[in-house]
């Protein structure tokens, strides 16, 4: 018999994977309908040193395809549409997506998955012209977005990273270490801009000091206590681009890289499910909470949701409790799991290759641990365990 219990899970990534596995694995009954607007899963982890180094890692292994990772169940138990959502109707439980080819269609759930994370502004390259695919973009075009970043950023002489946090001080290691290594040294010029006294400011003390040695040692500027007030499109004859700086400091840039703030993947969602900042409210049980008080048969995990701790191993622990609760709606149980994320700071920044900071369990570690925790392959080796839902 056709499995007969509707699951549509939107958005392939760290937290939709995990959840549209565990059901399958579990659920005889189930039929999960996966929803992703690109055919592969990317590592995005690895971003900083993917746009930096082009030959540092092969596109095989940081975009891996999804439906590949689905092969091992029953054929009519699973399906993917490549497309997006476009929009949610909760009272007649139904989904519309648009697939990157054909028309529209609409498909019923029993349950609903939303996980379609969050991105950035270098993502869409609003803010500057050039996408920087920090994150997945909304085509199915992630290799030829990120050859084309990495061409970009290659072409490039000055280079302005706006924000001092994980992502701005991992790339700027990356570009300084990718330039040394080009032969290039002394002809391009990478300014690092933070809006904060120190570096990486959610870390203790030292760890900004560390890492900012180590990015000036890689001969990066590192201004701090500046933030960006904004920045000027080149005029059509130039590629310079002038980023504002509060108190009238202007720096000239032919590339501008924003690595702040990130921003939900919420425009199909409908308004009673968001909090103010357009986040997908949510019970600790992960249970979409609507405004209007209605009881959902939906989920949510990862970036999407309102919690604030936007990583990639929050999005699995979140993904866990909703697959574990919406597997005891199923069959009858009662929801046996929470997510409370707690306050303490697990990171590790690398700086480059060779070494970098961060801090775990209160400890900022030492340089040599960054590099063999992180630093050599900005653990690459995960990427097939999250597509298959084993992270
Ligand atoms: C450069 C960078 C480096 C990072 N490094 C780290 C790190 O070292 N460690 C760490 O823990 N975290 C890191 N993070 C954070 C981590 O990337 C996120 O926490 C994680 O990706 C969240 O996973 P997710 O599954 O919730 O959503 P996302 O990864 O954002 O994925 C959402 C998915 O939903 C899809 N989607 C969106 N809209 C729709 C729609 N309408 N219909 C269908 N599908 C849709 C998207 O295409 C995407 O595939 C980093 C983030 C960035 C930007
Ligand atoms: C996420 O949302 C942003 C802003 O609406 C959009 O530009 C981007 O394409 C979306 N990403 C995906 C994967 O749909
Ligand atoms: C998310 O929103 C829900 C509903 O408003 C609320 O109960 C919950 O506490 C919020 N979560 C966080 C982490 O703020």
């Amino acid at each position: 018999m056709a499995p007969s219990i509707n699951i549509v899970v939107i958005g392939g990534s760290f937290a939709g994977l995990h959840i549209a596995h565990s059901v399958l694995r579990d659920v005889p009954d189930a039929k999960v309908t996966l929803v992703n607007p690109s055919h592969t899963f990317y590592w995005n982890i690895a971003a900083p040193r993917i746009v930096a180094k082009p030959t540092a890692f092969r596109p095989d292994q940081y975009l891996l395809p999804i439906k590949d990772a689905f092969a091992g169940y029953r054929s009519d138990a699973f399906e993917f549409v490549l497309g997006a959502a476009t929009a949610i109707e909760t009272a007649a439980k139904t989904v519309t997506v648009k697939p990157n080819a054909g028309e529209p269609k609409t498909l019923s759930y029993d349950y609903l998955v939303i996980a379609s994370g969050s991105t950035t502004s270098a993502t869409d390259g609003s803010l500057t012209g050039t996408p920087i695919p920090f994150k997945q973009s909304n085509h199915d075009d992630m290799e030829s977005l990120i050859q084309a970043a990495q061409e970009h950023i290659a072409g490039a002489k000055q280079i302005v990273i706006g924000g001092a946090g994980p992502i701005g001080v991992e790339l700027a290691g990356e570009l300084a270490e990718a330039v040394e290594q080009s032969g290039n040294a002394g002809k391009v010029s990478i300014t690092i801009v933070s809006g904060t006294e120190r570096v990486l400011p959610m870390l203790k003390s030292s760890a900004s000091s560390a890492a900012r040695k180590m990015l000036e040692h890689k001969k990066v500027k590192v201004l701090t206590s500046k933030r960006v007030a904004g920045v000027e499109t080149p005029a059509d004859d130039s590629t310079s681009w002038t980023v504002n700086l509060e108190g009238g400091d202007k720096l000239e840039a032919d590339l501008y890289i924003p690595t702040t703030g990130v921003t939900p993947n919420n425009t199909f969602i409908p308004a009673q499910l968001l909090d103010r900042d357009g986040w997908v409210t949510v019970s600790k049980e992960m249970r979409v909470q609507s405004s209007d008080g209605t009881k959902l048969p939906i989920f949510a995990a990862g970036d999407i949701t309102n919690n604030s701790m936007r990583l990639s191993f929050k999005a699995v622990e979140q993904a866990a409790v909703a697959a574990a609760n919406l597997k005891a709606d199923i069959v009858g149980g009662a929801s046996i799991k929470t997510y409370e994320q707690g306050d303490s700071i697990m990171m590790v920044v690398p700086v480059g290759e060779s070494g970098g900071t961060g801090q775990v369990f209160g400890i900022v570690p030492f340089s040599f641990m960054v590099k063999m925790i992180k630093g050599k392959h900005y653990f690459l080796d995960k990427a097939p365990g999250a597509v298959a839902g084993k992270a």
